[in-house]
């Protein structure tokens, strides 16, 4: 039998890591952990709780007492911060912006480093982040880093954000894409930056599924070679 491996998938918003992630786990037959939405749950609860963003200790103690379920239903995932149902809550422009300067801060860092190795040490997992590849599983024994130009990432997350019903602006999105970039690759703990070992690939003109065929390839030719 092929051993189950440790896949992780780093790269800026908007690249396709979150669909990708999905459609990957789900062909391998891996549980599939979508690290954004633990700060960006980290940030709703914040939020809810009027914490302020830049007060360190409160964050770690949010963090301490927090936990971050992954439901996978046939054709959905759910996410659940203190058993309450945040799937939807979590992916607002507002708590996008919110979870940048979460994302920031060490100890939240830390938490949820914590937590992902927990989740995914026993393998058989795809891990979608900024820092899997470099801090949360640097062995792990396949990494991608994908990316895709800012223009293109705004346009997507623009008709993601549209076909839900809400108003938004394509050249607004699109700076916030360039924003939250900044704001990924400049912050002092767990900079977005790609592995030196990591497969990498640009979407800006690939279809998903001709993505996933390039993964898929790669996946299978090292659980091969592991086995
Ligand atoms: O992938 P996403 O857009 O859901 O990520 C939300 C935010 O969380 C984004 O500002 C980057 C940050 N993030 C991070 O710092 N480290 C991760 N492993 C995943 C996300």
């Amino acid at each position: 039998m092929n051993k189950k491996l440790i896949v992780a998938i780093d790269g800026p918003s908007g690249a396709g890591k979150s669909t990708l992630s999905k459609a990957l786990a789900s062909q391998l037959g891996y549980l599939n952990i979508d690290t954004g939405a633990m700060y960006r749950s980290v940030a709703l609860v914040a939020h809810q709780r009027n914490i302020d963003l830049q007060d360190s200790p409160a964050l770690k103690s949010l963090c301490a007492d927090l936990s971050i379920e992954f439901i996978q239903e046939a054709d959905s995932e759910r996410v659940f911060a203190n058993g309450m149902d945040v799937t939807s809550a979590i992916r607002s422009p507002q708590i996008s912006l919110l979870t940048s300067q979460v994302a920031a801060c060490k100890e939240v860092r830390d938490a949820m480093v914590k937590m992902q190795r927990q989740m995914g040490e026993r393998g058989g997992v795809v891990l979608e982040g900024r820092d899997i590849g470099t801090v949360v599983f640097p062995d792990a024994e396949v990494k991608f880093f994908l990316s895709a130009t800012a223009e293109e990432r705004g346009k997507r997350r623009y008709e993601e954000l549209r076909a839900k019903g809400m108003a938004v602006n394509l050249q607004q999105t699109i700076n916030e894409v360039v924003a939250r970039d900044a704001a990924d690759s400049e912050r002092t703990h767990a900079p977005l930056v790609q592995a030196g070992d990591a497969v990498v690939i640009d979407s800006t003109k690939l279809t998903i599924d001709e993505v996933l065929k390039k993964m898929l390839d790669v996946v299978k030719f090292r659980e091969k070679n592991r086995a």
